[in-house]
């Protein structure tokens, strides 16, 4: 029998991408989104990726509670993945009350929902922010979570803990978080990609704005930290890959292989790559000339963070495989796409 995955958030960038990924493993996937960050661009990307036609799709906010639950009854659900959560880093820090209270209330009301129905596998979307500064690099799980830099981060962690307590709880809640470290890229069709609204705050919608000529220059924040070319290290997971964890994490859930009942895993690519050489890289693989200049550093910019994703490659039996230069030509691609220019 086809097995079920809820994913919440599911029209927005990683969202979709999972809801691809998932189709092509055999899942039927139900989304729900409240699309007050995304237009149906993406899902019906998904859509025509996987030829699915008939994606169940339910316009709701996961704040509420009832709406949820109907999902529950009209659904047979095997696991959730919740994606559905405001992440802008800097507007989190101006708006935090706004951040708290849809990041949680959303996360609580999909659990409770889940859990009034008997139970559930629930897959929560976390992130490295999580670890904060970290002293030491790469990050394993066992890193200490350091104070959150902002109340985006902040969310992650009080979800986590939510997740772990209800699991505690023996109300038939099985969870796992994922620490993305930083997603980019697009889906190789070009139909589903990042599609930020107004000004990119991350980098590679930054940089991919700048190259078609929506934005005059990119600013590279910061080019005197201890790094080797002076610009930041992040380690920067393609979609793609990042989907395809969900898939393993998904089913080690569902099949019950899970060591514990409430698991953490890194999903990152464990190299550390500079903020100049995602530059460079870009240029080369899409031979083009970005306009860029240094500027000064970003506050609450941490200078350095990368995976170590050990634990995920044995356990969930995944491994990051994109190139660096696949990823970003993927971008462009759908940067090119976007603009109707490469039909
Ligand atoms: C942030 C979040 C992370 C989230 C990720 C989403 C924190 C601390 N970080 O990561 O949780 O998962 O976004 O992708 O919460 N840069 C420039 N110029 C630009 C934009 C960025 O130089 O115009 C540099 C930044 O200084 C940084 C690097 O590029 O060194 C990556 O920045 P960004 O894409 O915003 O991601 P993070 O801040 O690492």
């Amino acid at each position: 029998m086809s097995r079920k995955v809820l994913v919440t958030g599911g029209a927005g960038y990683i969202g979709s991408h999972v809801t691809v990924e998932l189709i092509q493993a055999g899942y039927d996937v139900v989304v729900a989104d409240n699309m007050s960050n995304c237009d149906m661009t993406c899902l019906e990307g998904a859509r025509k990726v996987t030829g699915r036609d008939d994606i169940p799709f339910y316009r709701i906010d996961c704040c509420n509670p009832d709406s949820v639950r109907k999902i529950f009854k009209e659904h047979r659900i095997d696991a959730l993945i919740h994606f559905a959560a405001f992440k802008a880093v800097g507007e989190s820090v101006n708006s935090p009350l706004k951040y708290y209270r849809n990041n949680l209330d959303s996360f609580m009301s999909v659990l409770s929902a889940a859990a009034e129905n008997g139970g559930c596998n629930v897959l929560f979307s976390s992130s490295a922010t999580v670890y904060g500064e970290a002293d030491k690099q790469p990050v394993t799980e066992q890193s200490p979570r350091k104070p959150a830099t902002s109340p985006y981060g902040a969310t992650k962690q009080m979800c986590e803990d939510i997740l772990q307590d209800t699991v505690k709880a023996g109300i038939g809640i099985k969870g796992m978080a994922l620490r993305y470290f930083n997603p980019v890229g697009a889906h190789p069709s070009a139909l589903l990609g990042e599609l930020p609204r107004g000004v990119p705050n991350n980098l590679i919608p930054y940089v991919t704005q700048t190259a078609i000529g929506k934005r005059e220059c990119l600013s590279i924040f910061g080019n005197d930290y201890p790094t080797p070319d002076g610009t930041c290290l992040r380690d920067f997971i393609d979609v793609v890959d990042l989907a395809k964890a969900h898939v393993a994490a998904v089913g080690r859930m569902i099949d019950g292989k899970m060591k514990e009942d409430y698991e953490i895993f890194n999903i990152g690519t464990g190299r550390p790559v500079s903020v100049l050489e995602i530059v460079k890289t870009f240029e080369k693989v899409n031979g083009l000339k970005l306009n860029y200049r240094f500027a000064g550093r970003r506050a609450g910019d941490i200078m350095a963070i990368w995976a170590d994703p050990s634990l995920a490659n044995e356990e969930l039996g995944w491994k990051a495989s994109r190139s660096l230069e696949d990823t970003l030509k993927s971008a462009w691609a759908w940067e090119l796409h976007l603009a109707g220019k490469n039909e």
